[in-house]
């Protein structure tokens, strides 16, 4: 244990844990709700780990209470989670679901009975399958109304009781998967059409901080980023042009639109030169202008190094998707950057390399280029954690991650990052959207595997009993 208590976070800070909609509700047809993306996409043999889906998931949309209770037993003092926009929207336009909203009403006041701030993100890879089908999703110009109108519904029902709102979670890390590799919907490998979505996402999110200012002037809201910091593989000035290369093309790309309100100079005329940029049209430049977040929510898993890559070198390659540790290819895209090995972190049995510093370097690249207040909305490990004989789990190396990850928040909040808060990822298990079940980063066990529902029981691991402490300390014993 390390004894920080001369030095515990600032008042007010947000210890919190996160979850998404489709990754632990389950009810994937109750209550009225209509078909998402994933609910066709992961039943498409060969897609997910095992052909698991998110139909049972954790069934927090019946268990909400009992998680809920945890919560308030472990003292959050935040939760983050989504809405399914198909359970607002069935048919993604038109009639509004009330038993869907019904839903988020109950969690939300559960929420606040037990003093746990809510915050809500609207959209975490869930698409209305209805609207892929009739617009073909984040590629119409036409989704940036039905994102609005579905957002403003929310902001309208809730605004009231939820002062935290994160608009769009890891669009590049979900449209990489899903324009350029293939892997998530709708499975697609095309450059062009990825840099068009893009833009029209960061067009949506935009429109949707517009309309919180009209309906939720008080609240704060952002979009949620997963920052993985660049590093040179080598001090030769060709790797570290590589990992300068990396940062632009995969953060500042997404992140200057966000914060700064226009696209990164150098990264836009490499596609331009090859006819990979997409097509802003007038208004855009000022829509984006105009939208400055109140916060940024960031993601944070792990760091990358990079190494120059020639012309004909290395392009993407798919990911781990088993947990056989060193079973990543390089990636990279030719001209750019490829990836390399860190030879100095250790790494995760899904080749995640483990790197809390790599965590104070994002917060410190942040708050320098952008100079806005941030929440982590994600950070943990993902693990085979077992359940013993007994009924435990005990997860050290999961309390390791934590813990020093927290150092480095602690010690950026000491350099000036403005951190207000900082969610776990998970509150309980959930489902892997690509590895199912059995890679696990819940501070609550969920008794289930992709074979096997069982009884879904919660069990508290053993990092609960740790995070129970660090949130009573406000951070002071981690
Ligand atoms: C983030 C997502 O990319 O990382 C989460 O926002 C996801 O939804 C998490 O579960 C961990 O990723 P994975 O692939 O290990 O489940």
């Amino acid at each position: 244990m390390v004894d920080t208590a001369a030095r515990p976070f600032p008042d007010g800070f947000l210890w919190g844990a996160a979850s998404a909609a489709y990754q632990v509700e389950g009810a994937f047809d109750a209550d009225g709700k209509g078909p998402s993306i994933w609910d066709t996409f992961s039943k498409i043999p060969g897609n997910t780990f095992a052909g698991s889906n998110g139909d049972v998931a954790a069934d927090h949309y019946h268990r909400y209470a009992e998680d809920v209770a945890l919560m308030a037993e472990i003292g959050l003092k935040a939760y983050r989670f989504s809405v399914a926009w198909s359970r607002v929207f069935p048919a993604g336009r038109g009639e509004v679901n009330e038993a869907g909203l019904a839903f988020y009403d109950r969690l939300i006041d559960a929420l606040r009975a037990a003093g746990i701030e809510p915050v809500l993100t609207l959209y975490h890879w869930d698409l209305p399958q209805a609207l892929a089908d009739a617009c073909g999703g984040w590629e119409s110009r036409a989704i940036i109304e039905d994102f609005d109108r579905y957002c403003t519904t929310l902001f309208k029902r809730f605004g009231g009781r939820v002062r935290y709102w994160c608009t769009l979670n890891e669009m590049n890390h979900d449209f990489q998967r899903a324009y350029l590799l293939g892997l998530h919907p709708p499975g697609l490998r095309d450059t062009r059409r990825f840099y068009a979505a893009v833009h029209i996402a960061l067009l949506a999110n935009a429109t949707a901080i517009r309309s919180f200012r009209r309906h939720v002037p008080d609240g704060k809201i952002g979009p949620v980023f997963p920052y993985m910091p660049a590093y040179p593989a080598s001090p030769r000035p060709e790797d570290v042009l590589a990992s300068e290369n990396a940062e632009e093309f995969l953060q500042h790309w997404w992140l200057d639109p966000y914060l700064r309100g226009h696209y990164p100079d150098a990264a836009y005329s490499w596609l331009k030169a090859r006819g990979l940029a997409p097509e802003i049209l007038d208004g855009d430049a000022e829509l984006l202008a105009a939208a400055r977040p109140d916060f940024l929510g960031v993601n944070y898993y792990f760091s990358v190094c990079y190494a120059a890559n020639a012309d004909d070198g290395a392009g993407l390659a798919g990911i781990n998707r088993t947990g056989a540790k060193g079973s990543t290819d390089v990636s990279g895209v030719p001209g750019l950057y490829k990836t390399a090995p860190n030879p100095f972190v250790e790494t995760t049995n899904w080749d995640w390399a483990i790197d809390p510093i790599g965590l104070r370097i994002v917060l410190r690249r942040l708050a320098n280029r952008y100079r806005i207040p941030i929440m982590i909305t994600e950070n943990g490990l993902g693990a085979f954690d077992t359940l013993t004989p007994d009924g435990q789990v005990h997860d050290p190396d999961r309390v390791a991650y934590l813990r020093s990850h927290l150092e480095q928040c602690r010690l950026a909040i000491d350099e000036g990052v403005d951190l207000v808060g900082y969610c776990a990822w998970s509150f309980t298990d959930v489902l892997s959207w690509l590895n199912g079940y059995q890679k696990r980063y819940g501070l609550v066990y969920i008794n289930r595997d992709e074979a096997d529902e069982r009884d879904l029981r919660r069990i508290r691991k053993d990092s609960f009993a740790w995070y129970q402490r660090v949130i009573a300390t406000n951070g002071g014993v981690l």
